[in-house]
């Protein structure tokens, strides 16, 4: 009989795939082998790559741009202060919390959560070689982040939480650790509309999805019942047939059966929205 996979088994299999790729990333980095492979490295895929400008990964690491796996641009989508604290849910080798480290400043702070072993090892040397002492990696879910409430001004991710199977811990979470005024501005993968289900799966295991990307009506409605105000989520990258026909075909699928039914409807997201200020206590009435 089939069991539905708990959270513990699908925290085993994302630590097993991106704890190969961060010792890729290393191997391929000390002239051993090469890295490129379907939604790892970046080498040229349609998910990874293409998501930086040059000034901003001439001035990082080469490791932390060979592991970049996210699905957009995190640090694109707001301005950072000077003296905010950042946090990235997800941080892998580490390449937005390098890139927010540099903008709040030896001021602010920005903090790396990821629960794989090798992508925080991965991290903290890149850490090192960019000399970033404003940034702190820490081991830990993303479903019980390791930090207190109300003490982050941002929260940034890329491509991490369609890889969890309780969204809606994530989200509350991400509520519960940001200040008031706080914002949210994720990078990650969504389904529009409706996609019957074996061909969201096929499209889900091509884009590196483990427990399956949100609908985006559905993240939005999950943000609002986290507590979240000022809701956004913009497509911006929409996934053809054509991305992923080489990766169905070796599966074995009919790609032309299945291609009406995916046009358009798998794409990466910029995801905005914002924990309200605390309301001031104005009477008897409201503090009731
Ligand atoms: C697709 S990679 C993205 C890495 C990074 N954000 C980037 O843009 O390069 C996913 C990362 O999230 C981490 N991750 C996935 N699920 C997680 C969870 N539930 N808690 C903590 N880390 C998680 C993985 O270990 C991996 O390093």
């Amino acid at each position: 009989m089939q069991r539905e996979a708990s959270m513990s088994d699908i925290h085993d299999a994302v630590r097993e795939k991106y704890g190969a790729i961060a010792a890729a990333v290393k191997e391929s980095s000390s002239g051993k082998t090469g890295c490129c492979g379907p939604s790892a490295c970046g080498c040229g895929d349609p998910i990874t790559s293409n998501l930086y400008s040059d000034a901003e990964t001439s001035g990082l690491p080469a490791d932390a741009v060979a592991a970049s796996l996210g699905c957009g641009n995190p640090t694109a989508l707001l301005a950072l202060e000077p003296g905010q604290t950042v946090l990235d849910l997800g941080s892998g080798g580490g390449i937005d919390v390098l890139l927010s480290a540099q903008r709040v400043g030896p001021t602010g702070k920005a903090y790396g959560l990821d629960m794989t072993d090798e992508m925080l090892a991965l991290a903290r040397e890149n850490q090192q070689k960019a000399g970033a002492s404003n940034v702190e990696f820490l081991k830990g879910t993303i479903e019980h982040i390791p930090l207190p409430d109300s003490s982050v001004d941002v929260i940034i991710s890329n491509c991490v939480i369609n890889l969890s199977s309780d969204k809606d811990a994530v989200l509350r979470e991400a509520f519960r650790v940001l200040k008031p005024g706080g914002r949210f501005a994720v990078s990650d993968v969504i389904v529009r509309g409706d996609v019957p289900a074996d061909v969201r799966r096929s499209m889900e295991l091509w884009v590196g999805c483990i427990a399956g990307a949100l609908e985006e009506t559905e993240y939005a409605t999950k943000l609002r019942a986290a507590g979240f105000t000022d809701v956004e989520v913009e497509p911006w990258r929409i996934y053809s047939i054509d991305d992923a026909r080489g990766f169905l075909a070796e599966s074995g699928i009919d790609v032309d059966r299945m291609a009406p039914q995916v046009e358009g409807r798998i794409a990466s997201a910029f995801v905005r929205a914002r924990k309200s200020e605390a309301r001031s206590c104005c009477g008897p009435d409201c503090c009731a």
